[in-house]
């Protein structure tokens, strides 16, 4: 974990909390605390589910530009950034992840949010995949997951425009709910994406079997 990022558990909720004044940027610090949280997240059994959240203002304004700025090619060709990793660690915490969202989410904040399963968004959210008016375009995932999730042109319009959305979404609970079950429900949605339907419907059913092995079912 970082300074600026701290899992906090409390009744089986594991809060991942950014806490970098005064807009949560991403610098490498908090992106290492992320993976740390995720992965912390992912192996204790007292975290059943698991928010992101990055208190009351921001939920965080992308990566840190005064820290990319002076990045070259040579610098980023080939290697994963370490943000991606972090959004990929999230991405397969096998519980349900839910991005609470108050204020800006932005760039690679955005992308975090995306690597949840669920976006819980605030009156005051505003989302965005703002790299465009960078001259870059989104490095932790955004392209992928955003078309995945909203279909390719919607995710287009908002990644050629960079413009910013409001959104409200309505929150539901999972603490209580079956966690080897939950687990496999998300292991099968994202798996299956990942492949044609066939195989989908083929692991589904391998899952599907595989639950009445456990307490869950019973
Ligand atoms: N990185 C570093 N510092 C940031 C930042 C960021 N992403 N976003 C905001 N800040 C800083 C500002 O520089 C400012 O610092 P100072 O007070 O020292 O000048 C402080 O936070 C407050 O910001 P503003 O004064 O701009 O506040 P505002 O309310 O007028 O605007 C905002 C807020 C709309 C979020 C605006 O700050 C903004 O547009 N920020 C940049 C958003 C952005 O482009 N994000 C994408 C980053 S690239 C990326 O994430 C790549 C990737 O995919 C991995």
């Amino acid at each position: 974990m970082s300074e600026f990022v701290r899992l906090e558990v409390d009744g089986g909720i594991g809060t991942i909390r950014l806490d970098r004044p005064p807009m949560n940027a991403l610098n490498g610090a908090v992106q290492d605390g992320l993976l740390a949280a995720a992965t912390e997240a992912t192996e204790r059994a007292d975290v059943r589910a698991v928010v992101i959240y990055g208190g009351p203002k921001v939920f965080a304004a992308g990566a840190d530009i005064k820290e990319m700025v002076d990045r070259t090619y040579a610098d980023l060709a080939g290697r994963p950034l370490r943000l991606s990793t972090a959004c990929d660690a999230i991405a397969a915490i096998p519980k349900p992840v839910i991005a609470a969202i108050t204020g800006y989410a932005l760039g690679g904040g955005c992308e975090v949010a995306l690597a949840a399963d669920l976006r819980v968004a605030g009156d005051n959210a505003k989302l965005g995949q703002p790299e465009i008016l960078l001259g870059i375009i989104p490095g932790a995932g955004g392209t992928q997951r955003l078309a995945r999730l909203v279909g390719p042109a919607r995710a287009k319009e908002l990644v050629y425009t960079g413009r910013f959305v409001d959104a409200t979404e309505a929150l539901a609970r999972y603490v209580d709910g079956p966690a080897v079950a939950l687990a496999a429900a998300k292991a099968a949605i994202d798996g299956g994406l990942e492949t044609d339907l066939a195989s989908g419907v083929r692991l589904e059913a391998h899952l599907f079997a595989a639950l009445f092995a456990t307490e869950d079912r019973a």
